[in-house]
C-alpha cells in the first residue's frame, strides 16, 4: 500500500494518534498498515539513545557512544566533507542501535556569545551555517536515518526560552536567522524540522503560520515533517493549522479529544490533517525501507573523533613557541582540566562518551611531564596550596602548558552566561604563571568566547572548544607538531562583553527580547563599526604560511541571475604540510541600502605539500549579492559596484577584485506628493519631466540659495525638497500637484 492509500483506510483516531509522540522518545505504531514505531535521540555531537529513564535535560544516562566536538568547534574546520564524515559515522551508530531520527543539526546564530547553547551551534554566520548543517544532514542521511534540524526559528538565548518573544524585522529574520535554516533545507533535504520553544513577534514557534507553513513548507518547498521540540506545543489546534506536524514527547492522550472536536467543528480541515499524517508516515516509511544490519567498531569510531578534533583545534596565538620539540623533558601541565578534559557540553546533547583520555595520560606518549594541579576544573575557588605548588614548579620549568577554561556549570543548555569571564582563579594562576616563566602555551576548553586578560602576556593560545572525546590525542598531535592545526574561528571573539553588538537587548525583560542590531551580528557588527576585536571570525594559525595568488573572476559585469566563478592560486610557502582555509567576502559598495562591511559567501579548505599551489574556485550567484527586499519580499541585488575579496581570515583579506552587477528585477516606485526631487532627478524616467516641469517652479528658491550658499548646500537642499513643497514655497495649487504626481507615475509604467 502506498501513503496515499494508508491515509485513505485510516480512521480518524488513528490520524489522531499519530500526531502525538507515543512516549518520549517513540511515534505511535501502526501495526495494521506494518508501519512500526520510529525512536528518535538528541544529537547532535553523538548518539543520545536513552533504554531507560528518559529526559531531556540530559540527567539520565544513555548508552555509550562516539563523542564528537560539539557544532561550535566542528565549524572552526570549516569543512564540507569532514562534517559529511562525521554525520556518516553518526548514521552508523543510529542504524547499528535502531534510532531512526538523530535529533540535530542545531542552525541557530549564535547572536550573542552569552547564549549558554552556543556550544550547540555552528556560528555567527549564517552562510557557514547552512553550509554545515546540510553537510551533517547529507552525511547522517546517507545512511538513511532522519535528522533533525533545530530549532526553528529565532532562537539564540536559553533565558526564558520557552516562553521568550523574539522581536525581529523581516529584512534581519531572512537576512540573519532564517538563511543557515533555508540553505540546510533546500540543500539537504532534512526528514524534519523541529519548531523551537520561542515565540517570534508574539506567536508560538509551534504555531506559526507563516513561518511553518508559507515560508518553510510552501516557500522552501520542505517535504519532510515538522515536530515540536520536547514539550513546545501550547495550542495542539493552532499548530496543525500552522503546519506543526508531531507533537513531542507526546501529549498522553489530553491533545486527542482537541483535535477530535477541531475536526468535527470544522476548525481543522480533514486536509490539513491529512497534510500532516503523510509527512509522518513518509517519515516512517523511510525508516522502515532504508534500515539495514549494521555493526561498528568503537576503536575505529573513536580514531575518527581524534582525526575531527583535531581538525576542529584553533591556534589563536603562538609567538614561535610552538611546535614543541619532542624530547622536552621540563614539561610542566598546570589546570584541573588536565585531569578531567572538558570535552562537551550539558544539557539534552550530553553523551555517555566511549572513551575519553586525559591530558596527562595522552602526554605520555610524547613527553615526561611534571602536573600541578593549581586550580580546580569544577569551580572557581583558589586553592592556595594547589597554586603555590604550580608557581613553584613553573619557576624550574622549561615550558608550562596551562588547561584552562568554563567549568561545566559555567554555561549549559537552559541558562545563560552573565559575564564572559574565566574563573578568577584560573586569571590569577595564569598572571602569576606568566610572573615566573616566559613560556606559557594556554589550551581552552569552553563552548563560547571568554575574556583573555593575559592574552599579551603568554606565548601560545589554543582555543579546543568542546572538543570531544578523541580532543585529548588531538591537542599533543598539534602541541608536538604531529598535526598542523588548521581551524579557523566561526565566530569573533570580541575584546569585552559591552562591544557585542546585542550587549544592550540581549535576554531582554516582560518575556520580549528585541532585536536591536538588526543584522549587525558578529563580524557584521565589529567590521562595520570599525571595532577591536581579540581574535576576529576566520582567524586561525598554521606551522606554515600560504600565500594567495592569481585572483579572477569569469565576468566583470554581469546580471544578478548569472552566477560567476572566482578562482585563486593557493600555495603553501612553508616547510610543513598544511590546510589553508580560504574565505570570501562580499561588500555592496551602492550605497542603496545599509548593509555589512562585508559578508561570507564562499570557503574552501584546502591540504597542501611544502611548494605546493591549488587552484581553488568558488561559485557566486544572485544570493551571493543580494540583500532580502521586504518591499517585494524577495532577495533583490541593486545594480552598481561590488567588491569580491578573498582572504586567510575577516581581517585579513589578501586580494580584492571590483565588479558590477546589473539588476534583472526593477523594484515597485509609487511617487507620491512626498516624494523627493532628488529621486526624480536620478530616474532615468523621471529625470526629464523633473527638469521641464517641476525645476522651474523652485527657480526663485533656486537663485536664493545660489547667491548665499556653496553649491554642494543649495543641490542637498533642492534635492531634499518634496513635491508638496511646491505648494508652500512656490504657490502650486493642489490640482496641479495632483496632476504632476499622476504625469510621474504614467511615465514609470510607460
Ligand atoms: C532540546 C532539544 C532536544 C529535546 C529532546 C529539548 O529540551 O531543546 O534540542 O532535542 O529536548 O531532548
Amino acid at each position: 500500500m502506498n501513503i496515499n492509500e494508508i491515509i485513505e483506510q485510516m480512521t480518524l483516531e488513528e490520524k489522531i494518534q499519530l500526531c502525538s509522540g507515543r512516549d518520549f522518545w517513540h511515534t505511535e505504531s501502526l501495526e495494521q498498515y506494518d508501519l512500526p514505531a520510529i525512536m528518535m535521540s538528541d544529537g547532535p555531537h553523538g548518539l543520545r539513545k536513552q533504554e531507560d529513564a528518559a529526559d531531556h535535560l540530559g540527567v539520565n544516562k544513555s548508552i555509550e557512544a562516539t563523542c564528537f566536538p560539539s557544532a561550535a568547534g566542528l565549524a572552526c574546520s570549516f569543512d564540507r566533507e569532514l562534517i559529511g564524515l562525521v554525520g556518516e559515522t553518526l548514521g552508523d551508530e543510529c542504524q547499528a542501535e535502531g534510532v531512526a531520527i538523530l535529533l540535530g543539526p542545531g542552525a541557530n546564530i549564535k547572536r550573542s556569545p552569552l547564549c549558554g547553547r552556543n556550544f550547540e551551534y555552528f556560528s555567527e554566520d549564517p552562510y557557514l551555517t547552512g553550509e554545515l548543517a546540510g553537510a551533517y544532514i547529507n552525511g547522517v542521511q546517507s545512511k538513511n536515518i532522519g535528522t533533525s534540524l533545530k530549532h526553528f526559528a529565532v532562537n539564540n538565548q536559553e533565558y526564558e526560552r520557552l516562553v521568550s518573544s523574539s522581536e525581529i524585522d523581516e529584512r534581519t529574520l531572512r537576512e540573519v536567522y532564517l538563511t543557515g535554516f533555508e540553505m540546510a533545507v533546500k540543500n539537504a533535504k532534512p526528514w524534519t524540522v523541529m519548531c523551537s520553544y520561542n515565540r517570534i513577534n508574539g506567536i508560538y514557534a509551534s504555531e506559526h503560520k507563516r513561518l511553518l507553513g508559507d515560508v518553510l513548507k510552501e516557500e522552501w518547498q520542505f517535504e519532510g515533517a515538522v515536530i515540536s521540540d520536547w514539550g513546545a506545543v501550547s495550542d495542539r489546534v493552532k499548530g496543525l493549522l500552522a503546519g506543526m506536524d508531531l507533537e513531542m514527547p507526546g501529549c498522553q492522550g489530553l491533545n486527542d479529544e482537541v483535535i477530535r472536536e477541531a475536526v468535527s467543528s470544522g476548525v481543522l480541515p480533514m486536509k490539513a490533517l491529512d497534510d500532516s499524517v503523510k509527512r509522518i508516515l513518509t517519515m516512517i516509511r523511510s525508516f522502515k525501507n532504508g534500515k539495514y544490519e549494521v555493526t561498528y567498531d568503537r576503536e575505529e569510531h573513536h580514531a575518527v573523533a581524534i582525526e575531527i578534533a583535531k581538525r576542529s583545534l584553533v591556534l589563536l596565538k603562538n609567538e614561535s613557541v610552538l611546535p614543541l620539540k619532542k624530547d622536552t623533558d621540563d614539561l610542566l601541565i598546570v589546570g584541573g582540566f588536565a585531569e578531567k578534559p572538558r570535552y562537551q557540553g550539558g544539557g539534552s546533547s550530553h553523551v555517555n562518551a566511549y572513551k575519553v583520555t586525559d591530558f596527562i595520560t595522552a602526554a605520555n606518549e610524547y613527553a615526561a611531564i611534571t602536573y600541578a594541579k593549581g586550580f580546580p576544573e569544577d569551580s572557581d575557588e583558589w586553592l592556595e596550596n594547589e597554586a603555590r605548588e604550580a608557581i613553584e614548579e613553573a619557576k624550574t620549568s622549561g615550558t608550562v602548558v596551562v588547561f584552562a577554561g568554563l567549568p561545566e556549570l559555567f554555561e549549559s543548555e537552559g541558562y545563560d552566561r552573565t559575564h564572559m569571564a574565566l574563573p578568577d582563579c584560573q586569571n590569577r594562576l595564569i598572571n602569576e604563571l606568566c610572573q615566573v616563566n616566559e613560556r606559557v602555551i594556554i589550551i581552552l576548553q569552553n563552548g563560547s568566547p571568554v575574556e583573555m586578560p593575559w592574552v599579551n602576556d603568554v606565548e601560545a593560545i589554543l582555543e579546543c572548544y568542546l572538543g570531544g572525546e578523541g580532543v585529548a590525542e588531538g591537542v599533543w598531535q598539534v602541541l608536538f607538531g604531529d598535526y598542523n592545526p588548521s581551524g579557523k574561528l566561526a565566530e569573533s571573539f570580541p575584546l569585552k562583553l559591552s562591544d557585542t553588538p546585542a550587549y544592550l537587548n540581549y535576554g531582554g525583560y516582560r518575556q520580549k527580547t528585541y532585536y536591536n542590531e538588526g543584522i549587525y551580528v558578529g563580524y557584521r557588527y565589529y567590521d562595520s563599526r570599525d571595532l577591536d576585536v581579540l581574535f576576529p571570525f576566520g582567524h586561525g594559525l598554521s606551522y606554515t604560511t600560504f600565500e594567495h595568488d592569481n585572483l579572477d573572476i569569469s565576468q566583470r559585469t554581469f546580471n544578478d541571475t548569472d552566477t560567476v566563478m572566482v578562482s585563486i592560486d593557493i600555495l603553501n610557502t612553508g616547510q610543513c604540510t598544511g590546510r589553508e582555509i580560504v574565505q570570501l567576502y562580499v561588500r555592496d559598495k551602492t550605497n542603496q541600502v545599509q548593509r555589512p562591511l562585508k559578508e561570507l559567501k564562499g570557503f574552501e579548505s584546502v591540504l597542501l605539500e611544502p611548494g605546493e599551489t591549488k587552484k581553488i574556485s568558488f561559485a557566486l550567484d544572485k544570493r551571493s549579492f543580494a540583500y532580502y527586499e521586504t518591499t517585494i519580499e524577495d532577495w533583490y541585488v541593486p545594480s552598481g559596484i561590488y567588491e569580491v575579496m578573498v582572504g586567510s581570515s575577516s581581517r585579513d583579506i589578501r586580494d580584492c577584485i571590483e565588479v558590477k552587477v546589473l539588476s534583472t528585477t526593477e523594484l515597485p516606485w509609487v511617487i507620491d506628493q512626498d516624494t523627493k526631487l532628488g529621486l526624480l532627478l536620478e530616474h532615468s524616467k523621471t529625470r526629464q519631466y523633473c527638469i521641464e516641469h517641476i525645476m522651474p517652479e523652485f527657480e526663485a528658491f533656486t537663485k536664493a540659495l545660489a547667491g548665499s550658499l556653496s553649491d554642494n548646500l543649495a543641490n542637498a537642499l533642492l534635492n531634499a525638497r518634496t513635491i508638496r513643497s511646491l505648494r508652500s514655497f512656490s504657490g502650486i495649487s493642489n490640482a496641479r500637484i495632483s496632476k504632476m504626481v499622476a504625469d510621474l507615475n504614467g511615465l514609470l509604467v510607460s
